[in-house]
């Protein structure tokens, strides 16, 4: 999509909004979006307008709405505009009212807005980056107890009551507070000084540069939000991220990322009450450990992969493909939840069967529900997991290669599409030779199947789409369609590796078997490797793939009412070097008694006992011959990668 992003806040500002406006900017291109970000709209060929701060971006939102009747608006609200100017402020309603959707920062957004726009409005946490470690971030043994305030030095900040507050504490007491952020006015600015000089305990630092507040962050003990009013702070997603614990008045911009119950509130403007939150801090421990493990758990909110999904959920929301008219979606018995809300029949019966088993198993196509494959996506960015890249660079080498052998009008169906970031090197290739293609993607997700349609849609004006939401069993059948076109038929990033050895050649039988003459399969297969190599690939150091693997019992738990703790099962991942097997496991890390209530059920776990979730196979480049010879297919052509880790295999009858 074209965008103008629209922002009150000019260019070289330090202001949230342009923060903000600047981090959206760049999550829009990374999602493939062309972004014109400005603080002054001008008519242009955009598909969408995004303007932060619905009451001064409001002479943008009118002149949108009149030139581009029709197109989509979506207004971010920054701060002011919501809980300051809404309910007097004609101009921030008028944009309100002319917004497809309302973005707020944290959840309590959406209850401050008046009852008729709620359902317009969607929550997207601000994210942040962790900083690098430069070393000095932590040195025991301190002099001090620093706490940092981050804010301009503004009377809606409150910027010096965390010094009035520090004037209360005990001479003993090592706090410091240091303020960071500038001025906007002299008389800002002389007071500060007025305090910072009758006041030891504050140091005031003056504007810092993003990077050196953030260095600041990383080395204070806390963070202090002292704002009369916040739609959400930039500061407090960056603490998050990087793991500084915070104490914030009792503001809807802090509650709502914070948690109503987080013990690290105060009233606004009490400095005595923030004095002893502070003191407390200082001296107790525990009590500095307790928020800082309540932060901790909050982490994930601010990972900027989330707030990156969050953003292309919402797009995808504006330009569903089912508008499209080269878009068409089939949907096989069995893999859409019935309407009625009962679990699918399959499900059930794996559950069942798989829970009664020892070792315990669930059949790992049930990882990949919504949920679960937005988390696989994410596994594919970990630095940890090697395949989306080797496959990547193996196909944008040869995709122009493999786009020659085939003929001028083409079927590319895709067992388990996902994202398709892959195939696009492919259905990009096909289009520059004129191939014209009818892309059928096949995956069990079938908001993954929209996503991707949406995306590929609007990035190649001739290709057509035929989404079937089905497993690889029901998309073979898929195969037999009256379609005169030659097929690709791809099997890329080693999901062949879900199937062990004898169910991999029976699968590829299969697929032999419905191959025409000038049909062709490209098989992508991780290859052998050391377990020091294959093991962290799926035990990552940021744990994306344990919240993978305990999603499976999130959705039981959603699913089939059952009450597992998904925090009690501890993530293994396992390689059996002889087999050629990754295996995934959760593990119970005590005795545990768990409920399946739609199958009448309740499981006993011992402490220690793992429940496998999910097998990858490796091959190596022997073994893939044999398997595709064991299908009675031939071997057209091999690719490999440079560090010869992964292999794309283009085979026929
Ligand atoms: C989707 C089967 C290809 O085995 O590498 C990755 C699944 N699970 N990390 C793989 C997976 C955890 C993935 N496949």
């Amino acid at each position: 999509m074209k965008i103008c992003l629209v922002t009150p806040a000019r260019s070289g500002s330090r202001t949230g909004n342009r923060v903000t406006a600047l981090r959206w900017t760049r999550l829009l291109r990374q999602l493939g979006h062309r972004v014109t970000l400005t603080d002054e709209y001008r008519a242009g060929p955009w598909d969408l307008l995004i303007a932060l701060h619905a009451r001064r971006s409001h002479a943008a939102v009118e002149r949108f709405a009149r030139e581009r009747p029709g197109a989509p608006i979506i207004v971010g609200m920054a701060g002011t505009d919501l809980y300051e100017d809404l309910p007097d402020s004609v101009e921030a309603q008028r944009s309100l009212a002319l917004a497809t959707r309302i973005v707020v920062l944290q959840a309590d957004g959406v209850r401050a807005l008046p009852e008729a726009l709620q359902p317009r409005a969607r929550v997207i946490f601000q994210s942040a980056r962790a900083p690098a470690p430069d070393g000095t971030a932590t040195q025991p043994d301190r002099a001090t107890f620093d706490v940092l305030v981050l804010a301009h030095l503004r009377e809606v900040k409150d910027p010096l009551l965390a010094a009035r507050a520090a004037r209360a504490l005990p001479a003993a007491s090592r706090l410091r507070v240091l303020l960071a952020g500038g001025a906007h006015t002299d008389a800002d600015l002389a007071a500060a000084r007025v305090e910072a000089a009758e006041n030891p305990r504050l140091t005031l630092l003056g504007e810092l540069a993003r990077q050196d507040a953030l260095t600041q962050l990383a080395r204070a003990e806390l963070l202090v939000v002292t704002s009369r009013l916040e739609g959400g702070a930039n500061a407090v997603s960056e603490a998050l991220a990087a793991g500084v614990p915070v104490l914030s008045t009792r503001i809807g911009g802090s509650v709502g990322m914070l948690g109503d119950d987080y013990p690290g509130l105060f009233p606004v403007g009490d400095a005595a009450a923030l004095a002893a939150l502070l003191a407390r801090c200082e001296t107790d421990p525990h009590f500095l450990a307790e928020l800082a493990a309540r932060c901790e758990l909050l982490r994930p909110l601010v990972d900027p992969a989330r707030e990156r999904r969050a953003w292309r959920r919402l797009l995808l929301e504006l330009t569903p493909p089912a508008d499209n008219a080269r878009y068409r979606l089939i949907v096989a018995p069995g893999t859409a939840a019935p309407t009625d809300g009962a679990p699918p029949p399959e499900l059930l019966a794996d559950v069942a069967a798989g829970l009664a088993a020892r070792p315990r198993r669930l059949p790992c196509r049930w990882l990949y529900d919504d949920e679960g494959s937005l988390l696989f996506e994410e596994i594919c960015e970990l630095a940890e997991y090697h395949i989306p890249r080797a496959e990547h660079a193996i196909l944008g080498r040869h995709a122009p290669e493999l786009a020659s052998r085939l003929g001028p009008t083409l079927r590319v169906v895709e067992l388990g599409a996902g994202n398709a970031h892959k195939t696009r090197v492919i259905l990009r290739a096909l289009a520059a030779r004129g191939t014209r293609v009818e892309y059928v993607p096949v995956d069990l997700s079938r908001r993954a199947l929209e996503e991707t349609a949406a995306a590929l849609l609007a990035d190649d004006p001739a290709l057509t789409i035929t989404a079937v939401a089905a497993d690889y069993e029901a998309a073979l059948d898929q195969l037999d369609s009256d379609s005169t076109a030659a097929t690709l038929l791809l099997f890329l990033g080693s999901n062949i590796g879900n199937l062990d050895r004898a169910g991999a050649s029976a699968f590829l039988t299969r697929i032999a078997a419905r191959l025409r003459p000038g049909d062709h399969l490209l098989l992508g297969a991780d290859l052998r490797a050391s377990a020091a190599l294959l093991v962290p690939a799926y035990d990552d150091a940021r744990g994306v793939t344990a919240r993978f693997n305990r999603n499976l019992l999130v959705r039981l738990n959603a699913e089939l009412g059952a009450d597992f703790d998904p925090a009690a099962f501890d993530h293994r991942a396992t390689y059996d070097e002889l087999a050629g097997r990754i295996d995934m496991w959760l593990v119970a890390r005590r005795a545990l008694t768990c409920r399946v209530p739609r199958l009448g059920l309740t499981v006993e776990f011992t402490a220690g006992e793992a429940l496998h979730t999910e097998s990858s196979w490796k091959h190596s480049l022997t073994e893939l011959d044999a398997l595709a010879a064991s299908a009675g297919l031939a071997v057209v052509e091999r690719w490999t990668d440079d560090r010869s880790r992964f292999c794309d295999i283009l085979l026929a009858r």
